[in-house]
């Protein structure tokens, strides 16, 4: 089924999002500030709107990506929008996610907020998520045509836990792009090159994705017990891997601040519990040093 999907904002992201609609055959129409960043688009079939409001009268379904929440409010205007639904993939926190429901709500339009968990080179990919969150009914009706961005992925009504995920997840990557990196630099130091070390890490992270569903539970309940690895055991761990590091030359800012996060985690007497017990120094129920 194909239908008529407008997209405001043609940066990297917008531009991949309604590349992406116009691959499954919907018709797209696309308004941009910089009206030029549409040619490809335009050369590939979508009609380009000269304002944002002939835009958002053109399809029911509004999908916008742009640079961030003020711009959005500016973009789509303060008239009524009776009938339409807007899909908002912009990125910020979840409280302007909040908002942002409150104010389309009030002038009458469905809103769902999102987040792509991807660069632009991924979109369109069913490997990839896009995390949705607000009504169900808003997203049950659009779900068919959100699936040419990405595999979508609802996470409830309240308009704030698509980003709320964001946040987290990207701290995740963020925690393990340093962590590979950390350790690139470790063997590199020893004339191996990234392109050898990789394929061995992805495979250790592989190992690592069983620990966190093992210790979702652990966290969940709020016990931990240490019958794998002791947070002491992995103090004296990262000893080593800080000692390597250093011995070579290599910054260990990353491993010196989880060793004093093991270290505060034993000392509030968790050393003999999992590595799952420092949810504890992260939800703030062990005082700072
Ligand atoms: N790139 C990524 O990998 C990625 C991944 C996930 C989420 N996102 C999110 O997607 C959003 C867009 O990112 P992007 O990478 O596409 O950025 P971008 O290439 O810089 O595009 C920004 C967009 O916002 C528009 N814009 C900026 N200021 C404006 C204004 N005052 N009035 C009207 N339009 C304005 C730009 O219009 P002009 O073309 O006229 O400048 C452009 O369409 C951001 O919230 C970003 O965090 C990006």
């Amino acid at each position: 089924m194909t239908q008529s999907v407008t997209v405001l904002g043609l940066g990297s992201m917008g531009s991949a999002l309604a590349g992406a609609l116009l691959d499954r055959g919907h018709a797209v129409t696309v308004w941009n500030r910089t009206a030029e960043k549409a040619a490809p688009l335009v050369e590939r079939g979508a009609r380009l709107a000269a304002t944002p409001a002939e835009a958002i009268a053109a399809s029911p379904l509004v999908v916008a990506c742009v640079l961030d929440y003020a711009v959005l409010r500016a973009v789509t205007g303060s008239d009524p929008l009776s009938g339409k639904d807007f899909v908002n993939l912009t990125s910020g926190s979840p409280e302007q996610a909040e908002e942002a429901a409150g104010w389309f709500g009030a002038r009458g339009a469905g809103y769902l907020d999102g987040a792509i968990m991807t660069t632009p080179e991924g979109v369109g990919s069913a490997e990839v998520m896009v995390l949705y969150s607000g009504p169900r009914p808003v997203f049950d009706a659009h779900e068919p045509v959100l699936a040419a961005l990405g595999d979508p992925v609802y996470l409830g009504a309240d308009p704030g836990r698509a980003s709320l995920y964001d946040a987290a997840l990207l701290g995740l990557m963020w925690s393990a792009m340093a962590g590979w990196l950390h350790g690139t630099a470790l063997v590199g130091a020893e004339k191996t090159t990234a392109a050898e070390f990789t394929p061995v890490a992805i495979r250790w992270l592989g190992t690592v994705n069983r620990f966190l569903t093992r210790y979702a539970s652990q966290v969940d309940e709020g016990r931990y017990p240490g019958d794998d690895a002791t947070v002491d055991v992995q103090v004296a761990a990262i000893g080593h891997l800080i000692h390597a590091a250093g011995a070579r030359g290599v910054d260990n800012a990353l491993p010196e601040l989880l060793k004093s996060m093991m270290e505060r985690a034993s000392e509030a007497g968790h050393g003999a519990d999992s590595f799952a017990s420092l949810v504890e120094l992260f939800a703030g129920r062990v005082a700072a040093r």
